[in-house]
């Protein structure tokens, strides 16, 4: 039987470790959600002691997910790694999975420890974690750039301690992919004990090749487990992309000769989620999911695929999920269609109250624009004011005025607090007036760093989608906001963004 590659998802901590993507306990409860339904292996849900936001999303996906081992990253300290543990309490399968920095530069200079200090740490962390849960992953983080002698005594050490999994970072994107190979199978072939654990590969984009990295890492060095992010969400580059992974494996089988457990149908629905639930837009030339991907636009190929479809196509379109773009609901739909369709594209909204509130904003939808598509339907319930009635600031209504010659105007309503206010500017354009409105009264002080605008589905009916990032003494968020009206999903945009201001609490960074 060909051996199985193990698909660990990081996005919802290493993923949301860039700035401007961090997520509310909701948000991510959803994703996680779809990844079970992806068949994701295991889902890193996030890291538990960072903060008390993070404790609580770890700790609902653990109670909640049932198929996929849920785990919580850790620093090698017994603090971390008893709130790891806590958090992870009710899962079903839970994996702590602890890291330590090995390269000398990080030793010397960020934690001010000696090696020897290190391996120590290392020892007694993983040995502490034993004792918590029976599965643990090891890290030593910027591992690529380690000493190979040591690195060869840390895991010795930490796999004879328990360690159940190997992942050896290239933190810093700093690998090609012959020689990261090459490094791991060294590491394998030295270290005396390392069949008594599974080898994971964790690569960074810095350099575009995370994806090449990683599977060098299983095919020359022998890891059996790729770390990766939806989109290649990720600090900087990103991380390594789930679905180029899972599709090079699935496409080039001949080669790889591995099996791999992700239902690929699923793909495009979670790429979709994730980047419209951080405002991180999906480039349309991206491999596998962007908006082009299965795209012929040149008379030849266009002529090829209608004759013999494999003549330019290595991958069926629908085999990634990208059939779902079809019309499917409009004005006259009812409750229960659209409730099935929420479940048919792996979204459970909690409570009826947020069922119903979906619902009559479909129906508002299904007023202004006749065709509504999966699209849509995930904008609409990736807003706040469907999953997340209790935030600071909500759109009410708005109206502005725009003609040659004169100077914008907006006025908008919203409400602070469940109290309207309405607040009025002139601006550059009409978007710019309204969301100077919003922050004359706010008064958030808050730098826009980032305005995108981005249509749903395709045509000029389409809803837009819009993203506001924004900075603030050092913290960076985004939000998101969708509308037929592209100055009224502006406006949304830039309430999700203060509200996720005001919410989002300090938090400790996994490479501080
Ligand atoms: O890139 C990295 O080194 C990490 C570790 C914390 C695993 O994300
Ligand atoms: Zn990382």
């Amino acid at each position: 039987m060909a051996d199985k590659l193990i698909i660990f998802d990081t996005t919802l901590r290493d993923g949301e470790q860039s700035p401007g993507a961090s997520m509310t306990k909701d948000e991510k409860l959803r994703i996680a959600r779809q990844l079970e339904r992806l068949k994701v292996d295991v889902i890193e849900a996030g890291f538990a002691a960072s903060s008390n936001g993070d404790f609580e999303a770890v700790q609902s996906i653990a109670k909640t997910i049932k198929d996929s081992i849920v785990c919580s990253l850790s620093r090698a300290n017994d603090r971390d790694i008893s709130q790891a543990a806590l958090a992870l309490k009710s899962a079903q399968q839970g994996r702590i999975h602890t890291f330590i920095a090995t390269s000398a530069l990080h030793m010397e200079k960020k934690l001010r420890m000696t090696p020897e200090q290190v391996l120590e740490q290392a020892k007694l962390s993983v040995r502490f974690a034993k004792n918590l849960v029976a599965d643990v992953e090891f890290s030593p983080e910027d591992g690529y750039r380690s000493d190979e002698d040591f690195l060869c005594r840390v895991i010795e050490a930490v796999i004879a301690e328990g360690a159940t999994t190997i992942n050896v970072p290239d933190t810093v994107g700093y690998a090609v992919p012959e020689l990261y190979g090459q490094f791991i199978k060294n590491l394998r072939q030295r270290v005396p004990n390392s069949d008594k654990a599974i080898w994971s590969v964790h690569c960074h984009n810095d350099l575009g090749m995370a994806v090449a990295n990683s599977l060098a890492g299983v095919m020359i060095g022998g890891a059996r487990q790729v770390e990766c992010t939806i989109n290649g969400l990720g600090e900087r580059a990103g991380n390594c992309s789930l679905e180029e992974i899972v599709m090079a494996v699935k496409t080039r089988k001949d080669y790889y000769g591995l099996e791999i457990g992700i239902d690929a149908k699923h793909i495009v629905a979670t790429s979709k989620m994730v980047s419209q639930t951080t405002g991180f837009v999906v480039q349309p030339n991206k491999a596998v999911v962007g908006a082009n991907a299965f795209a012929h636009a040149s008379g030849i190929h266009q002529d090829g695929v209608l004759k013999a479809r494999d003549t330019y196509e290595i991958m069926r379109a629908e085999d990634v999920g990208w059939s779902a773009n079809k019309i499917v609901l409009g004005k006259l739909s009812g409750r229960n269609a659209f409730k099935q369709r929420l479940q048919d594209l792996g979204v459970q909204l909690e409570s009826e109250t947020d069922i119903n509130t979906a619902f009559s904003k479909f129906k508002e939808l299904a007023d202004r624009k006749s065709d509504i598509f999966d699209e849509d339907i995930l904008a609409l319930v990736s807003d706040d004011s469907v999953t997340q009635g209790q935030e600071q600031f909500s759109f009410v209504s708005l109206s502005q005025r725009s003609e040659t010659g004169e100077k914008p105007f907006a006025s908008i309503v919203f409400k602070v607090q469940g109290q309207e206010v309405k607040s009025e500017s002139e601006g550059n354009g009409p978007v710019d007036a309204s969301l100077k409105a919003i922050e004359s009264f706010v008064k958030s002080g808050a730098e826009m760093v980032l305005y995108s605008v981005n249509a749903i589905s395709g045509s000029t009916e389409s809803q837009g989608e819009v993203t506001v990032r924004l900075q603030n003494s050092g913290r960076v968020v985004n939000g998101v906001g969708s509308d037929p009206d592209i100055v009224v999903a502006s406006s949304k945009a830039y309430l999700s963004a203060l509200n996720k201001l005001q919410s989002k609490s300090d938090r400790v960074a996994a490479q501080g």
